[in-house]
């Protein structure tokens, strides 16, 4: 079974069981955020520890590794 979503408003299907850090690496484009001196960050440790991975999910910032795919979910990037 697929989930439907969209990142940065492009729609995006997934495997469910997908974090959202397996889907921005899927939709092309695994970037989650831009620094502060605007380089561009990407999930890393994939276990909650280094919070490159911030993005927000529905309105709410989240850590994409850490974050499981849901059907209609919006993520966008910290850009
Ligand atoms: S990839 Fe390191 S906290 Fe998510």
């Amino acid at each position: 079974m697929r989930v439907n979503l969209h990142i940065d408003g492009q729609p995006v299907a997934v495997p469910m069981g997908c974090t959202v850090a397996v889907a921005l690496a899927i939709s092309g484009n695994g970037v989650s955020r831009m620094s502060v001196r605007g380089q561009a960050r990407a999930p890393l440790c994939g276990m909650g520890v280094c919070q490159e991975c911030r993005v927000s999910v529905d309105g709410l910032r989240q850590l994409a590794c850490q974050t499981q795919c849901t059907e209609g979910m919006q993520v966008e990037r910290t850009l």
